[in-house]
């Protein structure tokens, strides 16, 4: 199927990574299972080893449904090409070691993903590699911050949990500037609402898992990357091993279809929310980008076409109970891992463990709501239920 780049994004999302003909007819890209791919003769298998990781030659480097999975995301985005991962964190993971060796220093925002983190301090730093956490509200400042041996920054925009925005083009100057690539957790902005490529990221990281796939029933990561860094990062994904089934590419390209309509709602109802929210005597404040208010507004509004429905919610000093409780209560939202699914979760959370170059002082517990495609009005009486449970102590 011919990619006309000036077509609007939503026609695009309905074209790319399609080729029918190559399946008579058939609309998608069919699951094609396998290991090993069979050749006619001796030379052509051998000219199969070529360090063109698009071509067809062994299912562990891709079979064509993970090829078509990864033109339409590197496409959407406006990257030069995309390789796909059994998981987000898997690919946070291997775009890192794709950068740094034993002797390096790395930059990590102070508001990255958890497990990132956890990945820096349990491996990276056994085999030698300096990380250091920055404030996450750094912008241009960063400069300081780089070594001779900085070997990459690490951005994620809005931050896990707390959702302060990063000035990315910023940092991106600033690194650049050294000559040093920025990489960027993309998983919240999506390759639909924040295109990376635009903004100065070299290598942007997704948890298909979240909106791309969008149905909460696969994992699946993806990192998209310039030009410049693609063969470094695609070879760091063959020398681990790391592949992804056919059938998780499947579900996660009929996903990206509808990522659209999909984040254009669920926006649009976490924004009806979260202002229903702020205008509650329970609440604090409410971390949404989105919201007029929010300190990153201005920068989400510069560089973002939407937002993801995920946000946090600093409530009243309560007792952590009253907030287990409140959730409990809830009939609408599941409690559980994850988000960018269809469906509505809440849980509690407390970041303060995984901020060690920044404070978080927030004033009161806090909660975080994925909202999904349920009736708006729906969640919000849901939610008017779990508050009630509330026990407000200051
Ligand atoms: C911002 C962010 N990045 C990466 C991941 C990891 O994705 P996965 O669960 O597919 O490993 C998550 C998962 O919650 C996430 O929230």
């Amino acid at each position: 199927m011919d990619h006309d780049d000036s077509f609007k994004l939503d026609t695009r999302l309905t074209r790319v990574g399609r080729d029918s003909p190559a399946y008579q007819g058939a609309v998608n890209t069919p699951v094609v299972r396998t290991s090993t791919v069979l050749y006619p003769d001796v030379a052509s298998y051998e000219a199969s080893d070529t360090d063109d990781y698009k071509v067809l030659r062994y299912g562990l480097h891709g079979t064509p449904t993970t090829f078509a999975l990864e033109e339409a995301v590197a496409q959407l985005e406006g990257g030069h090409a995309a390789v796909a991962l059994p998981s987000g964190l898997a690919a946070i993971v291997a775009a890192i070691s794709a950068f740094v060796k034993s002797g390096d220093h790395l930059l990590v925002a102070d508001t990255a993903y958890g497990p990132t983190r956890t990945f820096c301090e349990r491996r990276l730093r056994s085999y030698g590699v300096d990380i250091e956490y920055y404030d996450p509200l750094i912008a241009g400042a960063i400069a300081a911050l780089i070594r001779p041996n900085t070997a990459a920054v690490f951005c994620e925009t809005p931050g896990s949990l707390t959702f302060e925005m990063q000035d990315i083009p910023a940092i991106a100057a600033a690194a650049h500037e050294k000559n040093i690539p920025v990489l960027a957790d993309n998983t919240w902005g999506t390759p639909y609402f924040f295109k990376s490529f635009q903004h100065g990221v070299d290598v942007s990281i997704h948890a298909g898992t979240k909106y791309i796939a969008g149905h909460s029933d696969t994992l699946v990561g993806l990192i998209v990357t310039t030009q410049r860094y693609w063969l470094t990062v695609r070879k760091t994904v063959a020398d681990y091993g790391y592949c992804v089934s056919p059938d998780d590419c499947y579900l996660a390209l009929r996903g990206l279809r509808t990522i659209g309509v999909r984040m254009r709602q669920q926006q649009h109802s976490a924004l009806k929310i979260a202002r229903w929210l702020q205008a509650r005597p329970e609440v604090l404040r409410v971390l949404y980008p989105a919201l007029d208010d929010d300190p990153g507004h201005a920068l989400w509004r510069r560089d973002f076409s939407g937002a993801a429905a995920l946000f946090g919610v600093i409530l009243k000093p309560a007792t952590w109970t009253s907030v287990g409780a409140m959730i409990d209560a809830l009939k609408l939202f599941g409690i559980g891992a994850s988000w960018g699914g269809y469906e509505s979760l809440a849980i509690r959370y407390d970041p303060t463990r995984l901020r060690t170059a920044t404070k978080w002082n927030p004033g009161g517990p806090v909660i975080r709501l994925h909202i999904g495609l349920e009736d708006a009005d729906d969640l919000i009486a849901d939610l008017e239920r779990g508050l009630a449970k509330l026990v407000i102590t200051g």
